[in-house]
């Protein structure tokens, strides 16, 4: 496994290995590797015959007052995980090797203010611009994202389709701990008490599949349903509740079509995000 730290150096890796007819998989992550990612890097290692795994704590993505400085950085640990994996390329670059004073940013209209975009406005600026930039650095054939993730997801795709980038995405499944607890990383900022009442986001989206798969129609309904739940367990202070329509993520009241539930709560000193896809 080659940990490469350089722009250009990565660049000419891609170069290679592309003109060699080797298909790039790519999984992009801010580090801190729990099973989440693991289960993305195996999916990637699927689809492309040689892996590349970024770990960079991107500063353009943390709003003034969120946890840029306290994010976890386990480097050594992320790079034992990865070589268990047999990937290829560890891109793992300085914040000054990927930011020399930008002026260009890169912005997706309409689907970057809204959901998390609300309480995060300038967040999803920072991940397209970051990621538009690791896609022109590792130039991958396919690049993985996480469903969790789900409006960082949806926004990508869109940026591909829009900026023509020649790169397949593809999204793997929401790994969970044994009480339903959707794996992140900043799980790690929980108290045993926080954590084991977070369980009751996933339990709360089960709830309100269970309520759709038995006719329930009313958006509202459904999202009051949820917040009773997480409200009369303590869960946290609710950040939003929005039920989207899946395919073009736009915030719906009537149930019809593929739909996705999304909560996102602050527990404890963690804002935690976690969402359904309900198929109707
Ligand atoms: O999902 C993440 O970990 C980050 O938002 C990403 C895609 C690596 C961009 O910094």
């Amino acid at each position: 496994m080659e940990i490469i730290r350089n722009i250009k150096e990565m660049q000419c890796f891609s170069d290679k290995n592309r003109a060699d007819g080797k298909k790039i998989s790519f999984v992009p992550t801010m580090g801190n590797l729990h099973e989440g990612h693991i289960s993305l890097v195996r999916l990637a290692k699927r689809l492309g015959d040689i892996v590349v795994v970024s770990i960079f704590v991107n500063p353009t993505q943390f709003g003034p007052n969120e946890d840029y400085r306290s994010y976890p950085r386990t480097f050594e640990a992320d790079k034992n995980k990865l070589a268990n994996e047999n990937v290829d390329v560890i891109f793992y670059p300085e914040a000054s090797e990927m930011y020399e004073n930008p002026k260009t940013f890169v912005y997706v209209e309409d689907y970057s203010n809204i959901l998390c975009g609300k309480s995060r406005p300038t967040h999803f600026r920072g991940v397209t611009t970051v990621v538009a930039k690791l896609f022109n650095i590792v130039k991958p054939d396919i690049a993985v994202f996480g469903e969790k993730d789900a409006q960082q997801a949806f926004i990508i795709k869109k940026m591909v389709k829009d900026l023509n980038f020649d790169i397949k995405i593809e999204t793997g499944k929401i790994i969970r701990e044994s009480n339903g607890l959707a794996l992140s990383s900043r799980n790690g900022y929980l108290t045993e008490g926080e954590h084991n009442r977070a369980s009751y986001i996933y339990k709360s989206l089960l709830k309100a599949k269970e309520t759709i798969e038995n006719g329930e129609r009313d958006g509202n309904k459904i999202k009051e349903a949820i917040r009773k739940i997480l409200n009369e367990n303590n869960v946290g202070k609710i950040d939003y509740i929005e039920i989207v329509d899946d395919d073009t993520f736009t915030p719906i009241n009537k149930i019809q079509g593929n739909i996705r539930i999304l909560i996102a709560i602050y527990v404890g000193k963690a804002r935690l995000i976690d969402n359904m896809r309900v198929e109707i």
